[in-house]
């Protein structure tokens, strides 16, 4: 029988990839997302993109109640959770938000699962775990921190899992700890759409291509790096999906839970992937020097070897096809 997977936050955008990718690997899916972060006409582009109805619970994951309809209303045999606030920024005003959706939502998430007999979960992660990574590439095994509150949720749940796993062996959780996610669909019908001020890089650039910013406020030309700025893991969000696929499935195979990074083992620098940014474009895109942001480091690069031992996954597309797809989405956006 075919597997029903759970997707919290599943309209958003690494979950949006994510549901194209396990349907296409023959799993079930629903959604469960309030929409406070997606746009309302995600489940429509998922319809096209995979030729069949999709299934939307619209609400709040630390809804008790919804949460207990749903598991009834289907059989959800794992639950992969993307559902969080997760701008680090904004977390620094706003943390009792933050602490409030990710780990409130968390809890209320395995009190339902554990109700209704579910016990495989993938979590989403993040290298901001790391805190300021002292070896890199950084392996899973490297000690962990937070520079900022929107860390400090994504620790705590990475810990309150470890000690419900700890207690209950009838739950196995897969840990995943995104580095730095680009890109979007090839059809360009879903990608990266942030509801308000874009905050990460490339959907900056995008803002710059669009002409709805004057240049790329390039955070700090003299860090140690090889040109002076900024070092990051961007990963495909393709790739990312399929990572997910893999992961659910050794999960759901094995029993056993897992923590992998999902990266590229990578980096590019802020000035590389403006010019890979401006080769998708076709032409020069304008930055100019600003100050370090407060909390940035300087470099930070997966070990993916953990995730392709595990789970034979290794990241496939490289920046320019990352560039590419997000342009074709974000100008197809603007256009319509
Ligand atoms: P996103 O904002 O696009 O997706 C999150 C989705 O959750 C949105 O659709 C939003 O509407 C929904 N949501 C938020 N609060 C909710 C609530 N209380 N109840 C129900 N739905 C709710 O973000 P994303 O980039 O797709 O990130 C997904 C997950 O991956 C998050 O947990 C995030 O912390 C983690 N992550 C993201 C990145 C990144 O750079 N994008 C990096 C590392 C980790
Ligand atoms: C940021 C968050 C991190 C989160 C991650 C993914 C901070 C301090 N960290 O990490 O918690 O997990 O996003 O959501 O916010 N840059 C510019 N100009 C810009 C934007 C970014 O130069 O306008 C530079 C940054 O200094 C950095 C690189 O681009 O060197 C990538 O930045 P960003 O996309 O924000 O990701 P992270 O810093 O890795």
């Amino acid at each position: 029988m075919t597997l029903t997977v759970l997707l919290t936050g599943g309209a958003g955008y690494i979950g949006s990839h994510t549901f194209v990718a396990l349907r296409a690997a023959g799993y079930d899916a629903v959604i469960l997302d309030d929409f406070s972060n997606a746009r309302q006409d995600v489940p429509d582009r998922l319809e096209v993109i995979t030729g069949a109805p999709v299934r939307v619970h619209r609400g709040d994951v630390r809804d008790a109640g919804l949460l207990a309809r749903i598991f009834a209303e289907h059989r959800i045999g794992a639950v992969v959770h993307f559902a969080a606030l997760k701008a680090a920024g904004e977390s620094v005003r706003r943390p009792l938000d933050y602490i409030d959706v990710n780990v409130t939502g968390l809890v209320a998430l395995l009190k339902a699962m554990r109700a209704a007999g579910c016990g495989r979960l993938v979590f989403s992660s993040s290298a901001t775990v790391y805190g300021t990574p002292e070896v890199l590439p950084v392996p899973e095994t490297a000690p962990r921190g937070y520079a900022n509150p929107y860390g400090f949720t994504k620790l705590a749940c990475e810990q309150i899992l470890e000690q419900v796993a700890a207690a209950d062996p009838g739950l196995a959780v897969a840990v995943l700890r995104y580095f730095n996610p680009v890109g979007a669909h090839a059809s360009a019908l879903i990608g990266e759409d942030p509801q308000d001020f874009p905050n990460n890089l490339v959907p900056y650039i995008a803002e710059v291509a669009l002409g709805r910013r004057p240049a790329l406020n390039v955070f700090g030309g003299d860090w140690p790096t090889r040109d002076g700025t900024g070092v990051r893991d961007y990963i495909h969000v393709e790739d990312l999906a399929r990572g997910h696929v893999l992961s659910l499935t050794r999960l759901l195979e094995t029993g056993e839970g897992h923590t992998v990074n999902l990266g590229t083992g990578r980096g590019y620098s802020v000035l590389e992937m403006l010019a890979a940014y401006s080769r998708a474009v076709g032409r020069e895109l304008p930055h100019v020097i600003a100050p370090r942001r407060p909390g940035d480091v300087a470099e930070v690069v997966a070990d993916p070897s953990r995730a392709a031992a595990l789970l034979g996954f290794r990241a496939e597309k490289g920046v320019d096809e990352m560039c590419a797809s997000s342009w074709a989405f974000v100008s197809r956006r603007a256009n319509r």
